[in-house]
């Protein structure tokens, strides 16, 4: 299908007698930014897990740029395009910010044993430029365990950048943020996918947050796909307000 970058079918995931995800269908296209939503539960970061390779699913299909990614290893998904984000071991503490993007450059590029010479000069050119991208040049030579939670979050996203992908998945990227930080790092995500055409899904039980920057909203509800469309639409449908809003404050 043309302009669909990722197109979800019927997937299902048991875990034990719990329906994770049941019977999924979904499509983002090139250059969108969308957000899952839903109760604890729902299975948001399973759906992520299906797609990333983490997890196996029962039945059903992923397709990546009209390639069939179904139960490939996660490194091949890398590979393909598709990076998750916001995983805090992927961070070295006691690396600066920018031997931590350098290396994770090195590794995806398998330069791990050319520790000197051109490869690693690249590799810091790079890494610097990923870093300004994402507002941590003047961190650059800080450990990372001296970070402040905000840049953290930036430096695992300079991180996930290091794979060129062009699917970025982001699980509750703001979580534990002070108000301020989030919105920054929300600001941050915007310019990615405005400048850079990244396609951007998150989840977040922040609706203020989910409003503000998902151009399009998909409610989960034990594993179901309950509704997918505007945020307006997804706001005022009756049946979100019962699963969902109810207990939210907008
Ligand atoms: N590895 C696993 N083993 C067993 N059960 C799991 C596993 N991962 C998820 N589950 C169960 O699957 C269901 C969906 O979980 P999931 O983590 O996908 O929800 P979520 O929407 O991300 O929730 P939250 O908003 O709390 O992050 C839950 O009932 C959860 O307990
Ligand atoms: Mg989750």
């Amino acid at each position: 299908m043309s302009g669909d970058l990722l197109r979800i079918e019927g997937l299902t995931k048991m875990f034990g007698g719990i329906q994770a995800a049941h019977n999924i269908d979904y499509t983002l296209s090139k250059g969108e930014i969308a957000a899952i939503i839903g109760p604890n539960g729902a299975g948001k970061s399973t759906v992520f897990g299906l797609i990333t390779g983490a997890q196996k699913p029962d039945t059903g299909r992923i397709w990546f740029e009209g390639r069939d990614i179904t139960g490939l290893p996660a490194h091949e998904i890398v590979n393909a395009g598709i990076s998750r984000a916001f995983q805090v071991a992927n961070i070295f503490p006691k690396l600066t910010v920018l031997e931590n993007v350098r290396s994770s450059l090195q590794v995806r590029r398998g330069h791990v044993f050319s520790l000197f010479g051109d490869a690693r000069r690249l590799c810091a050119e790079e890494a610097g430029e990923l870093i300004d991208r994402c507002d941590l040049s003047d961190k650059r030579l800080l450990e990372a365990a001296d970070l402040s939670q905000g840049d953290k979050k930036r430096l695992e996203l300079a991180i996930a950048l290091s794979s060129a992908p062009k699917l970025l998945l982001l699980d509750e990227p703001v979580a534990g943020m002070s108000r301020d930080e989030a919105s920054q790092t929300m600001d941050l995500v915007t310019r990615l996918n405005e400048e850079m055409g990244l396609t951007i899904l998150f989840t977040e039980h922040n609706m203020s947050i989910v409003f503000g920057h998902a151009k399009r909203v998909l409610l989960l509800h034990r594993g179901e796909a309950i509704i997918d469309g505007s945020p307006q639409e997804v706001r005022d449908s009756p049946v979100a307000q019962e699963i969902y809003f109810g207990e939210q404050v907008l």
